[in-house]
């Protein structure tokens, strides 16, 4: 992949960003999500490269578009895996709430897990501790210990962001135990574990619970550029998803993947907005001109751009 590449990329992210913004706050979270795959699809089809989707928007019988296994690219340049959310927390959009993000991870062929299109239990932090320190087997108490011991502070200075639902209210009690705070989200995860690497800007220290296994790989892609740990493990919920693991290759559902393992080549990472939120502005549209907002890092040489570009508005 050469440097070129990386702004190749910025534009598949900023062109899905902003065809969904069109439609924030419309309530049709499908439509919102259909805008965003078909921009990102045209874009993705422009870039000199061989590339095959990894993580995309589902399987090929139920995704219409931008599937696990589907080809994308001009079909001459380097070979390349695709992690892709062209809507990241399409109800977010839908409902015009922080958060929402348009998000591509690319890597060398072999790059990146191919995992299925199922939960996945995950705990992450951002950079700067001692190897191993969390662990997806300790409780989430004795994690937060560990962070705040490691920090130098007491607990209740620590913040652990955590989806909002039901299968999480052990995770919550056992983190107000510590007295740490929790940062409950409404959906899209990808930020939740993105928040843990500036817990400064914040106040988040720790990710932790289950959300999508696709929006896994693409949160350690962005924390394998930024720095961090993760660990994570496929929740398989019934047969049907056992065979479909399978036919990813996962055939042990136990395992613990920690971020090398979820993405173990040099990878680039791109997040546009499409609302407002921690990590970036949503998109604008002012006087015939559209600014959108894009987080763009590459792991090899750990590069961090902030980029704002101004579009003219040709809708
Ligand atoms: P979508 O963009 O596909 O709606 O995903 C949003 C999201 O919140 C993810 O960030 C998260 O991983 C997953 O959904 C959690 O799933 P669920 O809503 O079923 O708990």
């Amino acid at each position: 992949m050469d440097r070129e590449f990386t702004l190749e990329i910025v534009r598949v992210t900023e062109s899905a960003a902003i065809a969904a913004a069109k439609l924030r706050g419309k309530g049709d979270e499908k439509q919102a999500d259909q805008a965003a795959v078909d921009a990102m699809r045209t874009q993705l089809n422009l870039i000199k490269m061989h590339g095959t989707v990894v993580i995309g928007e589902g399987e090929r019988d139920e995704a219409p578009m931008l599937y696990i296994g589907e080809k994308v690219g001009s079909g001459d340049g380097p070979q390349t895996d695709i992690a892709l959310d062209p809507l990241e927390g399409t109800t977010l959009c839908a409902k015009s709430m922080p958060n929402a993000l348009a998000v591509v991870a690319v890597s060398e062929s072999g790059g990146m897990l191919n995992a299925p299109d199922t939960y996945m239990d995950k705990i992450a932090i951002g950079p700067g501790y001692p190897k191993d320190l969390i662990s997806l087997d300790a409780s989430p108490a004795e994690n937060v210990e560990l962070i705040a011991k490691e920090k130098g502070v007491n607990p209740s200075e620590i913040g652990v962001c955590i989806l909002d639902r039901d299968r999480h209210l052990k995770h919550i009690e056992s983190v107000r135990s510590t007295g740490a705070s929790v940062h409950l989200i409404q959906d899209g995860d990808v930020a939740g574990v993105i928040a843990t690497t500036d817990p400064d800007l914040t106040n988040i220290d720790m990710y932790i619970g289950i959300g999508g296994a696709p929006e896994g790989v693409l949160a350690a892609a962005a924390l394998k550029c930024i720095g961090g740990q993760m660990q994570s493990r496929i929740i398989i919920n019934n047969t049907d998803e056992e065979q479909r693991a399978k036919k990813m290759g996962i055939t042990d559902i136990n395992l613990v993947y920690k971020l090398d393992d979820l993405v173990s080549k040099d990878v680039i990472f791109s997040a546009s907005g499409v609302t407002d939120g921690s990590l970036l502005k949503g998109v604008v549209f002012q006087d015939e001109r559209v600014f959108v907002e894009t987080l763009v890092m590459r792991s090899n040489n750990g590069t961090i751009r902030h980029l704002k570009t101004e579009y003219r508005d040709t809708n």
